[in-house]
């Protein structure tokens, strides 16, 4: 299975800022051998749909809304997302969990309204620090994953999924390649339990992934790609870890 380098800008970024970050990643690209995306904030969906075209890297947005269209102000639906060549969503964030009150259930419906429209939920899955301190690490991402799997039944195969762990994102702190292999493995079990095509989905690591330790936490047997946060709005440590 091909990998998955994915970018998650977060609210970062401006019309001159993300041109010169493009274009950078598109002139360093070469001949890849993973799939690249970059998340980006709505409002820049149109001008990177631009600078994309015939590209080798993949749009996606940040979120997507849990309806389909209507009385729901501020709200994006999965159908304006496609028509701005959107091909990834990222849905269940942990900062949309913890700031905006994202419940597993609206992750699951998320997820699900995004593979309505033919867009692929890159569904975020993770413990905060003091879940682990408690030993909770695998109840908590299997509960969260198991409202997707519940949700989406036999579509489940198309979705992908971010282990994040909360207290390894934006800190510096990452977890080692033996901590987050074994937490895939569950996610692994987890989804072959659900789908004889379990094999597959790619299971992204996303957490203070950064140019120096993305290669031994991509070598582990289960972590099928990254999804990038800080490292991903420098263009270099984007195509180092893209390498
Ligand atoms: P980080 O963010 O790489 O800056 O830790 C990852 C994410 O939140 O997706």
């Amino acid at each position: 299975m091909k990998k998955l380098i994915a970018g998650n800008w977060k609210m970062n970024g401006s019309l001159a800022a993300n041109e010169k970050l493009i274009k950078e990643i598109l002139a360093g690209l070469g001949q890849a051998a993973c799939q690249i995306a970059v998340g980006v904030p709505s409002v820049y969906l149109a001008q990177c749909q631009g600078l994309l075209a015939g590209s080798a890297v993949d749009l996606g947005s940040q979120d997507i809304s849990a309806h389909e269209g209507g009385a729901y102000t501020g709200e994006i639906a999965g159908a304006m997302l496609k028509e701005f060549g959107v091909r990834y969503a990222i849905v269940g964030h942990s900062e949309r969990r913890q700031y905006h009150g994202e419940t597993d259930e609206v992750v699951a419906t998320k997820a699900q309204r995004a593979l309505g429209c033919g867009i692929t939920p890159i569904v975020c899955v993770g413990e905060t620090l003091a879940e682990r301190e408690a030993g909770r690490t695998e109840e908590v991402v299997k509960r969260q994953l198991a409202a997707v799997i519940h949700t989406n039944g036999h579509c489940i195969s198309e979705i992908v999924v971010a282990y994040e762990p909360v207290w390894a994102i934006g800190t510096g702190k990452t977890a080692s390649p033996e901590q987050a292999q074994q937490v895939h493995a569950v996610l692994r079990a987890q989804l072959k339990a659900a789908s004889a095509h379990a094999d597959r989905i790619q299971l992204l690591y996303g957490g203070s992934m950064n140019a120096a330790n993305a290669a031994s936490l991509l070598a582990q047997p289960d972590i099928d790609g990254g999804l990038i946060g800080g490292a991903a709005l420098k263009a270099q440590d984007f195509l180092t870890i893209i390498a």
